[in-house]
């Protein structure tokens, strides 16, 4: 029988292997490519305000990711705490990604509304003035440094040229709209936009 030829042998048998494989990953990657269904934004996917784009900086160089994650998988144990599981089309303005692989804390994909300023100020200040069990440090000095907004404008011209749909207006104002504003309201302003872009999406996002 054939198949008994291609299993007696070894060198065919990985030839063929490498050949469904590869075939099974051009079905999954190709219309990723040709379609660019991924770089679809979602229904009324809107870019960061000059604000909510410094408090995303912040997020990342205090390293917020390194044990946040913003990546809902499609699982019900997820769907049900976090709600709607992430979608490619709500990422698309995101350069880069702030996924994150390691949870020590919770996802922050859909963080935005759940809780209140005042609540994310304690929080930031003092973990565990509201969450006495937490583990997550304090960061007091957000609540010191003030924003000038010197680079905000070059910031969103950048993003600009990565398919950010950011106006002439919003780079112009950019700087105004930053300057003044504590880290720490900046930093509030961009979790408070988490996921709110995905409320309307596929029927309700969360
Ligand atoms: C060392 C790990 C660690 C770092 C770094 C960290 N967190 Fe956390 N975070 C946690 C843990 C653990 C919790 C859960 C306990 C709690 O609510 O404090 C948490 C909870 C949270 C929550 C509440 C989420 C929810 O759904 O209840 C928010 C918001 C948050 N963190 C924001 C941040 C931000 C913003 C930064 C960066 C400035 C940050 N975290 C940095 C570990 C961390």
């Amino acid at each position: 029988m054939k198949h008994d030829a291609i299993e007696k042998n070894v060198g065919l048998l990985i030839v063929l292997i490498l050949i469904a494989v590869s075939f099974g990953g051009m079905v999954e990657i190709f219309p990723l490519v040709f379609d660019k269904v991924g770089a679809k934004p979602i229904d009324g996917l809107k870019p960061l305000t000059a604000v909510q784009l410094e408090g995303r900086d912040i997020y990342m160089r205090e390293g917020c990711a390194v044990c946040h994650t913003q990546m809902v998988r499609a699982l019900q144990s997820e769907t049900a705490r976090y709600g709607h599981y992430s979608v490619a089309g709500e990422d698309v303005y995101e350069h880069p990604f702030l996924w994150g692989s390691k949870r020590t804390g919770p996802d922050l994909a859909r963080v935005g509304g759940r809780y209140s300023d005042d609540w994310h100020r304690a929080h930031l200040a003092d973990p565990r003035s509201v969450v006495p069990i937490s583990n997550m440090p304090g960061f007091p000095w957000l609540f010191d440094n003030v924003l000038e907004g010197e680079y905000t404008a070059a910031k969103m011209k950048t993003l600009r040229t990565l398919g950010v749909p950011y106006t002439d207006a919003d780079i112009e104002g950019a700087r105004d709209a930053v300057a003044g504003f504590t880290e720490a309201e900046a930093l509030i302003a961009y979790l408070q936009n988490l996921g709110l872009d995905m409320r309307d999406y596929a029927g309700g996002g969360r």
